[in-house]
Formats: structure tokens, C-alpha cells, sequence
């Protein structure tokens, strides 16, 4: 979502802060804003649009000072616009905000009936607002320690945020529900909503926790818990956060598209430990208790997106090989409708950014009922609030994705999760050693076929002119690749902006047959292993209504049904690899597609890399 920073700093702080907001600009990007103090006074500039507006407009007229706050923004309450980004200021304080303030509108009358005249739409704006009257109440000999807190206890919702005032060269810092971070180097301290924000400004990071509260100065930083001073732990910040380049590559979504071979070959030497004939040995360093743990009765996948789909399809893969019971939800209808969890039940949150509001309080929901039962998380950013809140987390190892549309990291969940059910099957006796050995094989010819699929990335693009002047796209598919019907749907929409949805593929007679002519793309996964016959059967109807077919298969050449528009071929797998292969072109489509229609791939309209407000 909206993405936030704060320095005090020897150097030029609204270097500092630009350099923070362009690594942060993915998580959103509608508006953008800095305030810096200078000699006992408060700098504002914010500019509608992209980033890039503010940064023309403060290369015009620079700003300057060691202190100060900015702010890049994923609109909630009140559209993209100067008067609605932040920082949000009132009489000599700035604020910056993550989250939502949930009874702003109470906070909001009660600050207009004492004659505050709010000049946005925001949530955010209370926040000042109710600063600078704690302030203002309590005179000099309480100062911002004490209005500070005022203001916090008086705020319901989820907020990460940074206070900055004309007085004082420090900051003040609060987080409860969205992430927040400080970090620190010989020329400062700096507070940010994400780690990569911090990448080349500080050397150590340390995260806060649900309801620290406190201060940073140049050298010093603060922190209290319930009122009592606390102490955090500094680490060295997260070498995965280090580089965000394009390395060459159009986009970003399109440089970790190419990344998959490589992010499956370090899950695999990271957490498969067997040589050539010894036991299979499949260990998660930071998820201890599943080496001993007995099978559950029953496994609770909880997600979100893309994160929700490749939890879809682990749910066939644990079916099939552990024969326990399996419920997969969306955290957004999971967190609300009174789950029974019962004793005996594992939970897997799985997340690329570890921050996703409904996911993270999903997990705590579940937690509350039954602290008994084992809450694992599979997730990509080791330190974020879902790891740190779950008993063992799995790193996806995919490194920094930075476009929105998530790509290496859906793989990288998918790849783990085969990799969690061999684990539990073999350790368990449900899957013998000969069996384990051969599905590991199998994962390691991923990392080749997925070269091969990447080689084909030219004839993924000359397929754009089959999704020219149509009024949507269909994506089917049976068993696991069910869930890649949805997850190529999804890809589509969200970087296209057409209209597509994905089956199951036996679903179709239900309704969305009624949609089918020649204007509708169909995109047809038939995969050997998968009710191949079932699914060509749908083919043939698609085809008798006359749309246009593209097939990914694994099928033989003679096999192959004819007037097809476009076969792409995928690599023979196995039940755990098919899926990792068929997310590829998938993926391509989608990107080309979006390049076709000039949108903006990796900073798609609407939408935000981290979704940390419901
Ligand atoms: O960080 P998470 O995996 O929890 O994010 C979940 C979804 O917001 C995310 O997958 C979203 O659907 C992506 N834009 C999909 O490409």
C-alpha cells in the first residue's frame, strides 16, 4: 500500500527521502510528499500522480533540512490528489500515515466543532489535527513524548505512522497494525514501512513491534511498549533488499519472470539436503517443529491472490499424497465467518510480502482460538509481521519482487509447498523413498524446463493479436491446474485491464458457456497427468462455439487436437512440476498482452504491491 519514511540525518534529508520513496514507489503511487524542517519550520511539497511529479517539482525548487518525512500513497479515503496526499500538517506538525483510522469520522466532527478546517478527504488528517490540540492542551511542560501518546490512544484502526513538528530536530513513531521500521547509519536514524526503503540509507534495521511507540533522533532511538522503555534488537539489514534494479530487462515484472529457474534452484539447494542415492532429507531451517510434528487431521490454507491460488493448488498435492482434510480460504471471508478450527489442525498462511492485512490477521484469529495448534507461514519476506507472529516460517527465497503482478514468488510457493507435502509424506511413511526420490528428480528438471519455456518468450508475444477487439478472456483447466486458470485470469486483468476469468474446466456448462463466441479467447491447460480426456472434451465445445483456442499441454504431437489457434508446449512433468511449468506462459501472455496494450506493467492502475489495510 502507501509507503512511508522518515530521517533525521546529518546528509541532505530530502535526498534521503526521495532515494526512500523511489524504492517504495511500487507499493503505491498516486500521489507523493515530503515536509522537511528548516530552521524552526515545516517545508511541505506533494504532487498528484506518479513520483516522478514530485520529483520535477522539488528539482525546480529544492527543499532542505536533516529532518523530515515523506510519504508515496495507494489511495483509501478521498481520491489521488495534492490536497489528499500526505504529509497531512497542522500548526507546526506533519504527519505521515499507513493504515486506516477507523472512527476518523467521530474524531473528524469533534475537531470541526472545535473549529479545525480540515483540507482533505483523508482518515489521515485527525492525525495532526489531534497532535497539534494535545500539544496545544498541554503546554510546554508535558511536550510531544505526552501529546504523542495522547493522540495514539485515541485512534482505533491499523496505522503505521511518523510525527515531525517545527520544534524539535527529532521524529515520533508509532505502529500498530501496518509494518514499520527504523533503521540506522553513521549519518542517522531513519524510520520506514519497508525494509527496501532502507536499502542504501541505513547499514541495520530494526522492527517494531504491535504498539511500540516512540522517538528517533540523529543518534538515539526511543521505543516504549504500554508506556514502559523498551529494547529492540538491530540486525543487519536483509541482503535480499540490497539490489532493485532492472538489470537490463523492460520491466520488472518481465527481469522476475526470467529469475524462476534460478529462485527454484536455490529453494532446492537451500532445503533439499540429500545426494545422489542417500534418504531424501528435506529441512526448513526456520520451521523446526515440522521435522517432528505428526500429521494433523486437518490443514487450513489461508491467503490472499495470487498467494490464495498456489494455496489451491498445494490442496490437490496434500489430498492426494497425505489424505488429510483441507480447507483453503481467502483471509478476507476466512477472518469473518466464524471458522470451527478445532484441535489437531495446522495453518498455512502463505504471503509474498508477509503483510497483507487479512492474511496477517487471519493468522492472529486463529491463533487466539487454538495457541495450541501449529500456525506455519510460507513467505517471502522473513522478517515481516507474518513471520515473525507464525511458529515456523518457510522462506520463499525468491528475492525482492518489486512488480506488482507477482510472478517468481507464486512459483516459489509452489515449489515449496511440493516440496512440504514430499516432506511430510516420506517423514510420515505415506510416500515411500523411491517415490520421494523420484518427484525430487523431477524438481530438479524444473530448473531446465523452465530455461526452456523462458526460450519461447517470442512466441508468447506473437500470440497478442488473438487478444485484440475481444470482449474478455477464458482460462480453464482441471485438478491443480484449475488454480492456474485463475492465476492466468488473474495475470491478465490485473496488468491488461481486460476482463478474464478462470474455470473449472467442468464448470463451464454452468454458465460461462453462454459467453463463449469468437470474441472470446479461450486459454485451454490440458495436461496429461490431469483428466486430459475431460478437458479436450471442453476444448471441443469451446471450439464449436467458435472461439479461439490457445492450448498449453504437455500432449504429443499426434495427440494434439486440431484447429487449435496456438499450442504452446510445455515440458513433460510430474503432479508437483506441471503446474511450475504452465504458470510460465501464463505469465507471458499476460505481460505481453499488457506491453500490447501500453499499460503500465508494473505499476498497474488501481492496485499496490502490499495490501497492509482490509
Ligand atoms: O503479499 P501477498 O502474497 O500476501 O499478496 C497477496 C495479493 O495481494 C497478491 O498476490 C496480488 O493478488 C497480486 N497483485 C497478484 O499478482
Amino acid at each position: 500500500m502507501c509507503g512511508i519514511i522518515g530521517a533525521v540525518t546529518d546528509e541532505d534529508a530530502q535526498k534521503s527521502l526521495l532515494d526512500a520513496l523511489r524504492r517504495m514507489e511500487y507499493r503505491g503511487y498516486d500521489s507523493a510528499g515530503v515536509c522537511l524542517r528548516e530552521q524552526g519550520r515545516l517545508h511541505c511539497r506533494k504532487e498528484a500522480g506518479k513520483l516522478a511529479n514530485l520529483e520535477q517539482s522539488l528539482d525546480k525548487k529544492p527543499l532542505s533540512g536533516h529532518a523530515g518525512i515523506g510519504h508515496t500513497r495507494w489511495a483509501t479515503h478521498g481520491g489521488p490528489s495534492r490536497e489528499n496526499a500526505h504529509p497531512h500538517l497542522a500548526d507546526g506538525v506533519a504527519v505521515v500515515h499507513n493504515g486506516i483510522i477507523e472512527n476518523h469520522e467521530i474524531l473528524r466532527q469533534a475537531l470541526t466543532a472545535d473549529g479545525v478546517a480540515f483540507r482533505s478527504e483523508t482518515d489521515s488528517e485527525v492525525i495532526p489535527w489531534l497532535l497539534s490540540a494535545a500539544l496545544a492542551a498541554g503546554g510546554k511542560s508535558t511536550g510531544m513524548d505526552v501529546a504523542w501518546q495522547q493522540t495514539v490512544d485515541q485512534l482505533q484502526g491499523a496505522y503505521a505512522m511518523v510525527a515531525l513538528t517545527a520544534a524539535d530536530d527529532c521524529l515520533w513513531f508509532a505502529r500498530r497494525g501496518s509494518p514499520l521500521l527504523l533503521g540506522r547509519s553513521k549519518h542517522g536514524i531513519y524510520a520506514a514501512s519497508d525494509a527496501l526503503a532502507l536499502a542504501g540509507l541505513a547499514d541495520e534495521v530494526l522492527y517494531l513491534e504491535e504498539g511500540d511507540i516512540g522517538r528517533i533522533s540523529r543518534s538515539d532511538a526511543v521505543i516504549f511498549q504500554d508506556g514502559v522503555q523498551v529494547q529492540r534488537d538491530w540486525q543487519a539489514i536483509p541482503l535480499a533488499e540490497q539490489a532493485a534494479g532492472k538489470d537490463g530487462f523492460d520491466h520488472f515484472m518481465q527481469k522476475e519472470i526470467f529469475e524462476q529457474p534460478r529462485v527454484i534452484a536455490d529453494i532446492l539447494s537451500a532445503y533439499v539436503k540429500h545426494g545422489v542415492g542417500e534418504r531424501p532429507d528435506i529441512v526448513f531451517p526456520a520451521a523446526p517443529l515440522l521435522d517432528t510434528a505428526p500429521l494433523p487431521n486437518r490443514i487450513v490454507m489461508v491467503a490472499c491472490g495470487t498467494s490464495y491460488h498456489a494455496a489451491l493448488t498445494a490442496r490437490y498435492w496434500l489430498e492426494r499424497y497425505l489424505q488429510v482434510s483441507v480447507e483453503v480460504d481467502v483471509a478476507s471471508e476466512y477472518r469473518y465467518r466464524n471458522p470451527v478450527i478445532g484441535p489437531d489442525t495446522w495453518l498455512i498462511t502463505l504471503s509474498q510480502s508477509g503483510e497483507t492485512a487479512d492474511t496477517l490477521e487471519a493468522l492472529r484469529l486463529f491463533k487466539s482460538n487454538t495457541p495450541d495448534n501449529l500456525a506455519l507461514t510460507l513467505c517471502n519476506v522473513p522478517e515481516s509481521s507474518l513471520a515473525r507472529e507464525s511458529d515456523g516460517t518457510i522462506a520463499l527465497l525468491a528475492g525482492t519482487e518489486v512488480g506488482v503482478a507477482s510472478t517468481k514468488a507464486y512459483t516459489a510457493q509452489l515449489a515449496v509447498l511440493a516440496l512440504l507435502v514430499l516432506k511430510i509424506a516420506y517423514q510420515n511413511g505415506v510416500m515411500n523413498e523411491a517415490d520421494t526420490k523420484r518427484h525430487l528428480t523431477a524438481m530438479r528438471q524444473v530448473v531446465d524446463g523452465m530455461h526452456v519455456l523462458l526460450s519461447q518468450a517470442d512466441r508468447l508475444q506473437a500470440l497478442t493479436p488473438l487478444f485484440e477487439d475481444i470482449h474478455g478472456a477464458l482460462f480453464l483447466g482441471r485438478g491443480p491446474c484449475f488454480p492456474l486458470a485463475l492465476e492466468g485470469a488473474l495475470k491478465l486483468k490485473e496488468i491488461s485491464y481486460l476482463h478474464a476469468e478462470g474455470y473449472a474446466a467442468g464448470e463451464m456448462k454452468h454458465g460461462p458457456i453462454a459467453l463463449i463466441d469468437a470474441k472470446l479467447p479461450v486459454v485451454v491447460l490440458a495436461a496429461r497427468k490431469y483428466h486430459l480426456q475431460k478437458v479436450l472434451s471442453n476444448l471441443r465445445e469451446v471450439q464449436a462455439r467458435g472461439a479461439k483456442v490457445i492450448l498449453l499441454t504437455d500432449m504429443r504431437d499426434e495427440d494434439i487436437p486440431d484447429n487449435v489457434n496456438a499450442v504452446i508446449r510445455l515440458p513433460e512433468g510430474d503432479s508437483f512440476t506441471t503446474p511450475l511449468f504452465a504458470a510460465i506462459p501464463l505469465q507471458f501472455l499476460a505481460y505481453y498482452v499488457a506491453r500490447a496494450r501500453g499499460t503500465d506493467v508494473d505499476q498497474p492502475r488501481n492496485l499496490a504491491k502490499s495490501v497492509t489495510v482490509e
